[in-house]
């Protein structure tokens, strides 16, 4: 069954990985290992099924603050005391594997592991920093468009819930 693991940066190979997008293939390379370990993000990859030093994709997850007016106004007011939202701050596949749904099965197992960090450390909201095309392929999962800010998109913890039973 496949799954998700921390990214390990003595076993998996972060060279030659390439998702067509500079800066998401340098985070991986470069920097998510050190985030990690100074506990500033999480980032997970799903390895092949044939050798596990191979990354077919990965996401990084953290917390964000809650720009409320950036929300719809029902939301504005039902969420006025929160804070943070969870983030998914970047999620990609390396050009390889693309079109083979891992992508869809990456962004469940985040939204999972998010509903589960809300359970203990309540958050009401996910966000996502989309770059350009990826917009629509959240859409397709329920996310929405926070106003005023491009490529960052929201859904509820409720929705993700709902979605999940
Ligand atoms: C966006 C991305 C994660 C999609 O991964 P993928 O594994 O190719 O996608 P999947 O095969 O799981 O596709 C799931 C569904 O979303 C659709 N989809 C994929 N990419 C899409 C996009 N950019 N826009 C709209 N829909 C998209 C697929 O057609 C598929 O629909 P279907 O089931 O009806 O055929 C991947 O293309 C990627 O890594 N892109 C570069 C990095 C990036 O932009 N990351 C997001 C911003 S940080």
């Amino acid at each position: 069954m496949m799954h998700t693991v921390l990214l390990d940066k003595a076993k998996h190979n972060r060279r030659h990985f390439d998702c067509g997008i500079e800066p998401l293939n340098h985070y991986l390379k470069v920097m998510a290992s050190q985030q990690g370990k100074k506990d500033n993000t999480r980032t997970f990859v799903l390895e092949d099924e044939h050798d596990s030093t191979i990354l077919i994709g990965y996401y990084t997850l953290t917390m964000t603050p809650i720009d409320l007016t950036a929300l719809p106004d029902a939301l504005q007011k039902k969420h006025q005391s929160a804070s943070s939202g969870g983030l998914i701050a970047r999620l990609a596949i390396d050009d390889r594997y693309k079109g083979k749904g891992f992508g869809e099965w990456l962004l469940i197992d985040a939204l999972r592991k998010l509903v589960s960090a809300s359970d203990s450390v309540a958050f009401p909201m996910v966000i996502v920093d989309a770059k350009d095309g990826a917009k629509h392929f959240y859409e397709r999962y329920g996310f929405q468009a926070l106003q005023d800010a491009e490529n960052k998109l929201f859904i509820t913890i409720a929705d993700v819930r709902v979605s999940f039973e």
